[in-house]
């Protein structure tokens, strides 16, 4: 197979940050994919339907002229989240998740909860409003290994979580570990995952190949080989509980290069052949098209996309970085050939 098209697909799971950045990386994404479910870690967070709203408007600004590119919306939950913000994001037809931050897990997720027993409120109105809760997954026990923090997460919060709360719907976000794989496999319907490129093509190895790489270091940092190829085995069964979500988080090149360097790797130019690749890669590029552009859609009960995107075999080297603000950012396989190309999208 040298050629697929598949209907236009959707990033379940996006970072567009504001501002001059977000004019910076929007068009890569509305170029290929057709919804994106944005992630709420601005400063200050998106908390609110109004925040949301208004974040929304930004986004439709920034986007470049031709696009019908629709930015879903999330809101960031915080100590301070109530029930009656939750029923208002039900009804509000842009909202259509919060997301979950453990405090501290993450780039900007200082302002996320550290007592999950403290939201159950919250908890409770999301359930009744049929409102998905996206999680973050990683424990912040910091006596726990950082690359044990999947896990750990799993047994002490999310598994009591979706035992708790019987009707949530819950998408455990970019996985990246065999127990995270099983836990959602043995796990009811109404919980799904993300899987980004990074975790389905790399491993930790790719963290200090010849020197230290810090455009290979994103949350929930990159793991064993043995858990990337059970990642690859979920999205190879073709199971609809697994569907794409880039993870795309762009970080100004210097800020990356620090002794101190934030989190974060920034896909969306070059995701979908990405994850053509990875496919191809493990024999299961006719399962592309259902964790592409029909799992997601199923979940969040929205349609699949009415017209179409052809991916051809055709290497094409990603450039050194891409303009972001004032200065750059590193995308992910830069300087590097990539063995697919969008070639066609349709209308
Ligand atoms: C994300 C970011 O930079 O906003 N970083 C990352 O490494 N994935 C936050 C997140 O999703 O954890
Ligand atoms: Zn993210």
């Amino acid at each position: 197979m040298d050629e697929l098209t598949i209907p236009r697909p959707d990033d379940w799971h996006l970072h567009l940050r504001d501002g001059e950045a977000l004019r910076s990386v929007v068009g890569h994404t509305a170029a290929v994919f057709g919804r994106a479910i944005v992630m709420p870690n601005l400063r200050p967070p998106v908390e609110t339907v109004a925040q949301a709203e208004a974040y929304r408007a930004r986004i439709l600004e920034a986007l470049p002229p031709g696009h019908a590119f629709e930015p879903l919306m999330t809101l960031y939950l915080t100590p301070r989240s109530s029930p009656e913000e939750i029923a208002r994001a039900a009804r509000s037809p842009h909202v259509h998740a919060v997301k979950l931050y453990p405090a501290g897990a993450t780039t900007n997720a200082d302002a996320g909860v550290a007592d999950l027993g403290a939201i159950a409120p919250v908890l409770e109105a999301m359930q009744e409003h049929d409102l998905p809760l996206l999680v973050h997954g990683e424990s912040i026990d910091p006596a726990v290994d950082v690359f044990d923090r999947e896990a750990v997460f799993i047994e002490r919060e999310l598994g009591p979580l979706v035992e708790r709360f019987v009707g949530l719907r819950v998408v455990f976000e970019h996985i990246t570990t065999a127990e995270a794989v099983a836990f959602v496999r043995a796990a009811p319907p109404r919980v799904a995952a993300t899987v980004t490129p990074q975790h389905l093509l790399l491993d930790r190895n790719a963290l200090f190949e010849g020197g230290i790489r810090p455009h290979h270091y994103c949350l929930p940092v990159l793991k064993r080989r043995r858990h990337r190829e059970a990642l690859c085995e979920a999205v190879a069964s073709g199971s609809p509980k697994f569907f794409l979500g880039t993870d795309s988080a762009p970080h100004e090149r210097s800020t990356k290069l620090s002794a101190c360097g934030c989190a974060g790797i920034f896909s969306a130019p070059v995701a979908l052949p990405l994850y053509a690749e990875a496919f191809e890669s493990i024999g299961a590029l006719d399962r592309l098209e259902g964790f592409a552009s029909r799992h997601g859609p199923a979940f969040y009960r929205l349609p699949v996309a009415e017209d179409t995107i052809t991916l051809r075999r055709e290497s094409w080297t990603v450039p050194q970085s891409y303009p972001f603000g004032e200065g750059t950012v590193v995308a992910m396989r830069a300087d590097r050939p990539i063995a697919w190309r969008v070639v066609s999208t349709t209308e």
